[in-house]
């Protein structure tokens, strides 16, 4: 008998979470029976709070009431401890007694805010990223807040779509490591912790294709750049145990999203047997009336129900059309049922039910809020998140001998927009702009001299005088252009990603004083500035940094940390460029360089070539790559290879580099791209230091989506690339798949 108890226990845990399970699903089954059909219909109603806009408002002064009627399941845009017990009290003198759910969009931060999404991709950095969430996960959470909506896991390969700032880029493989990295950080240890709020994987599906880069526009794909490209980060928030989805404003070949039965019920809740709920972006219920796919609410009620959409985030669709469409057997009674199980599962899991305002504890939400911790991961991140783009001269790091340095330029002395599109509970008191960061870092050994130069998008000149004469006393100018918070984000969709306004004139007239000059760019997205990057001598984009920017951005000009960071998104040389991106097809008229044209796959008046490539970036350091070996040049499919290489730092400082695993199928039943990142590594190493890095190189990284739509790798020849960035390859060799 003694031999059994070890295994009993061992299986007792996972026994223990599927008791868990059961035990939540009979009190589910107790509860649903209890209600009537429209206090089920109320669970699948979301509205949103007063506080704050984040769509279009439709003014009802019949929340409270709807609320104690039972009509309500879900809250967004309440947050705060006081604020959310009170709408809570109010649920609690509905019939039933369920709590209600508040989401809120934390897409960067709560009141810490945290550079957004996209400059955090360019951290390529997991754990610093699950760090992020996590830390605006304990913010959230005790502000009585249960959900937020992130992350956005749309892949986006056009930089007009100003959403590009929520996501983490283009590549699919990088994108789906951080869309795992960031459910675990908001889920933290599991739902029901006090620390822990329910991931939200957004928008499904292929939001990030909307055509011409125009928002809420409609996407249309093959199935196979669906399946290859923009579903797998999807997939990994679903393995990372995201708590719902949101489906998408667009249409995709055709069928709103909202209404997409292959997507929600065939892919997301069959093939990948998600137990989640999925809400509906705001109003994109009632939005399929717009779209000309329902003729009026009620048709689209029955048409987003059957598809699969469980919640209707603020069409006001459901509540009104579900019971008639029930009557008039429409609508089965066993799909609202599954809708609202799928809801109340996560209320249980939430320990709502046990204590409604278990989250809404003001003590906790004191101690949490805006705490040094808090801010110092945020200044983690920031750092991690600035990508060198250039630096010649060394002109960076910043000498501390430099006595007198003047900042100029829009934004040197912004706060707000250093916060970017998503802050809402940001904190107004505690912003650290450029030119803060720098007085803290430099306190009274070095003068800091200002001038603002231009605004960010108007055409006067006015102020280039004072800033040339400002700039000609100083040892060296550190410049602050790019992007206000409110022109990248939701509906900020731009046709022309130049640097807006005379910023770059402005650049170009401080440059002519002959002092030396560092351009920070501060944006949400990949912004055109080809003068700047032929000319000027050192530059960084700095996106939007959060609450701790000035910091990071002065630690990082002064080398107190060595820039890391790496592109996540391609830089064009011009709009007519876009989309563009590292990873395309080959075509069988490739152009052999920028000026190859004749006959070729390629522009008469522009190289094909972007500005900056994805996986860009310098370090104050520099690294040599050598001694590619793999442990087999032929692999059978149940075999692996293992890739080894040394990576030396051969510079001065010591310096993170994040190494890059390219690989080409050179030819498959399907044509594959030119080259697709598959694996990489973030390096620490001392100056002068060595390291052996390896990969591993199995089935699954050489698989991809056949004809059939199957996921599976084929014999033959491949490419190994090893590279500082997808345009630099340091180190290749070819091996093969065998039978
Ligand atoms: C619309 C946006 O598309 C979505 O991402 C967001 O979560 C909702 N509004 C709620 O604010």
């Amino acid at each position: 008998m003694k031999r059994y108890i070890p295994l009993a226990l061992i299986l007792g845990i996972s026994l223990s979470a599927s008791a868990q399970d059961k035990k939540i699903e009979k009190k589910i089954d107790s509860v649903l029976k209890l209600m009537t059909l429209d206090e089920k219909i109320g669970q699948l109603n979301q509205y949103t709070g007063d506080r704050d806009a984040t769509g279009p408002i439709t003014n009802n002064p019949n929340k409270l009431k709807d609320i104690r009627d039972g009509k309500l399941g879900s809250m967004l845009n309440v947050r705060g401890a006081k604020e959310t017990r009170e709408v809570q009290e109010v649920a609690m003198q509905s019939r039933m007694k369920i709590p209600l759910i508040f989401g809120l969009d934390v897409i960067h931060g709560y009141r810490v805010t945290f550079p957004i999404p996209l400059a955090e991709a360019a951290s390529w950095d997991m754990a610093e990223i699950e760090n992020g969430a996590r830390v605006a996960a304990r913010e959230t959470a005790a502000s009585g807040v249960h959900w937020t909506f992130a992350p956005m896991v749309d892949i986006a390969r056009d930089p007009r779509w100003g959403r590009v700032m929520e996501g983490a880029g283009e590549d699919t493989y990088l994108g789906s490591k951080i869309a795992f990295a960031r459910v675990k950080g908001f889920q933290g240890k599991g739902l029901g912790n006090l620390d822990a709020v329910m991931a939200c994987a957004k928008h499904f599906a292929a939001y990030g294709a909307a055509i011409a880069g125009r928002d809420y526009n409609a996407v249309d794909m093959s199935e196979h750049t669906l399946w290859e490209t923009y579903l797998p980060p999807f997939k990994a928030a679903v393995d990372a145990g995201a708590a719902t989805f949101m489906n998408s404003f667009n249409t995709l070949n055709g069928i709103p999203a909202t209404g997409n039965s292959y997507l929600q019920r065939d892919i997301l809740k069959g093939q990948w047997k998600y137990q989640g709920f999925v809400v509906s972006d705001w109003g994109s219920i009632g939005e399929m009336i717009a779209h000309g796919y329902a003729k009026d609410k009620e048709q689209a009620a029955e048409l987003a129900i059957k598809a699969g959409s469980d919640m209707d985030m603020e069409s006001r669709s459901y509540l009104p059309s579900l019971a008639k469409l029930v009557a008039d057997k429409k609508v089965p009674v066993a799909l609202i049922d599954d809708a609202v199980r799928r809801i109340l599962r996560k209320k249980f899991e939430l320990g709502l039910f046990d204590d409604p305002y278990r989250f809404s504890n003001v003590a906790r939400q004191e101690k949490e809020i805006n705490s040094a911790e808090n801010r110092k991961a945020s200044l983690t991140m920031a750092e991690k998140s600035i990508v060198l783009l250039k630096n010649e001269k060394e002109v960076l790091p910043l000498s501390k001998n430099f006595k007198k340095i003047a900042v100029i330029g829009p934004l040197g002395k912004s706060e707000k927009d250093m916060q970017g599109f998503w802050s809402i509970a940001w904190d107004k008191d505690n912003l650290v702009s450029l030119y803060q960061g720098l007085k803290n870092k430099v306190g009274n050994q070095t003068e800091l001299l200002y001038a603002k130069g231009c605004e960010l998008s108007d055409s006067s000149k006015t102020g280039f005088a004072e800033a040339v004469e400002v700039a000609k006393q100083a040892d060296v100018v550190v410049m602050a252009v790019g992007e206000a918070f409110d022109m990248s984000g939701e509906a900020k969709s731009r046709a022309n990603i130049h640097i807006p306004g005379v910023q770059e004139d402005l650049i170009k007239a401080v440059q002519a004083t002959g002092k030396p000059v560092v351009v920070l760019v501060m944006a949400g997205r990949p912004l055109i500035f080809n003068w700047t990057a032929d000319n000027v001598p050192a530059i960084m984009y700095t996106w939007w940094l959060g609450s701790e920017a000035g910091n990071a951005m002065a630690n990082v000009l002064y080398g107190d940390y060595n820039p890391s960071g790496k592109l996540p998104m391609t830089f064009p040389r011009d709009e007519g460029q876009i989309p563009l991106y590292y990873n395309y097809l080959s075509t069988g008229r490739p152009a052999k360089n920028d000026k190859d044209t004749r006959y070729r796959s390629a522009y008469l008046d522009m190289p094909n070539s972007p500005k900056f490539a994805f996986g860009y970036g310098l370090s104050y350091t520099t690294f040599d790559y050598s001694g590619l070996t793999l442990s087999k040049t032929q692999i059978k499919p149940d075999e692996k290879i293992t890739v080894s290489f040394t990576l030396k730092n051969t510079g001065k400082y010591a310096g993170e580099e994040v190494v890059q695993l390219y690989l080409q199928d050179k030819f498959a039943s399907v044509v594959r791209p030119v080259k697709e990142l598959k694996d990489f590594q973030k390096v620490m190493l001392k100056a002068g230091e060595s390291k052996t890095i390896t990969f591993n190189i199995d089935k699954e990284k050489l698989s991809f989506y056949n004809q059939q739509l199957k996921w599976a790798a084929e014999a033959g020849d491949f490419k190994l690339m090893i590279g500082t960035a997808s345009n630099n390859i340091k180190l290749e060799k070819d091996f093969t798949l065998l039978n």
